[in-house]
């Protein structure tokens, strides 16, 4: 009962009450997703902030299905920044020319700095998005929804100057060896699958516990009705009912289509 109470008067705080000092003074932040009063209360509240230059790119996907209800249950409280709300010159500038040369521009210290020590709390972890990063995969996931606070900031333009990741970043992460226009699009992967492994978000039916990658192989495939369409018949072991063959099965083809497409994972 007192956790339920606590609950709602941090939910309504952090409704009405999030502010930031950019260049017009204190104000909402325009990219703050608000947060509905939690129902849900046998688990801590996970805090995830995004900085990024574009909300917009965040927003929906996370603001949809799974991610949208574990807001509305309270199990996450979720906001989207924009970090020109923590420039202080007229134009609201967060890049510049490399020192030393070279392509493009890279993203400024300052407006960093200022956004994420005003977020951050004594047990945040900041995560920054970056191609340079350690590769993203289903253990560092774990290993991050464990996490009470996390600070998740996007790289844009050519890169981020490098004392936000000697002095602020706790970790930088990439979600793959291949380079997107910006991290926003790199951090809704990040977030979708930390935020799917905390207690509470999946719904018993939907337990993350029999995921790809955690047994080591990835998943076995799985059919539904019609038993037969346009002339496929789903086999029939799944048919039978006999829980030990189906298990079988399961495992034989989850190792099939391992060797298939990912060997790597068998060594
Ligand atoms: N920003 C651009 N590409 C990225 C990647 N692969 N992972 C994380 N952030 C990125």
């Amino acid at each position: 009962m007192a956790t339920k109470i606590l609950r709602t008067v941090v939910a309504l705080l952090c409704r009405g009450g999030h502010y930031c000092k950019g260049s017009k003074g204190s104000r909402p932040l325009a990219g703050a997703i608000e947060s509905i009063a939690p129902t849900s209360l046998s688990f801590p509240t996970v805090r995830i902030d995004i900085i990024t230059l574009f909300p917009e790119i965040c927003r929906a996907p996370l603001s949809e299905s799974i991610m949208k209800r574990a807001q509305e249950s309270g199990v996450i409280v979720l906001r989207i920044h924009n970090l020109r709300d923590w420039t202080t010159d007229k134009h609201h500038v967060v890049d510049d020319a490399p020192f030393g040369g070279g392509q493009g521009m890279v993203m400024k210290p300052e407006p960093i700095f200022a956004a994420i020590e005003s977020l951050r709390r004594a047990d945040s972890i900041t995560v920054l998005m970056t191609p340079q990063g350690k590769r993203f995969d289903q253990t560092l996931a774990d290993e991050m929804s464990k996490k009470k606070h996390l600070i998740v900031l996007c790289g844009h333009y050519e890169g981020i100057d490098h004392r936000v990741v000697e002095h602020l970043a706790d970790t930088e992460v990439s979600i793959g060896d291949y380079v997107l226009t910006n991290g926003a699009i790199a951090a809704v992967v990040f977030v979708d699958a930390v935020v799917r492994l905390i207690p509470g978000v999946l719904g018993h039916d939907r337990s993350a516990v029999d995921d790809s990658f955690r047994s080591g192989l990835l998943e076995a495939p799985q059919y539904t009705r019609p038993a037969e369409f346009r002339g496929w018949k789903v086999p029939e072991v799944l048919l039978s009912g006999n829980h030990a063959q189906i298990a079988a099965w399961r495992k034989e083809q989850a190792l099939r289509r391992t060797r298939q497409n990912r060997p790597d994972l068998l060594k």
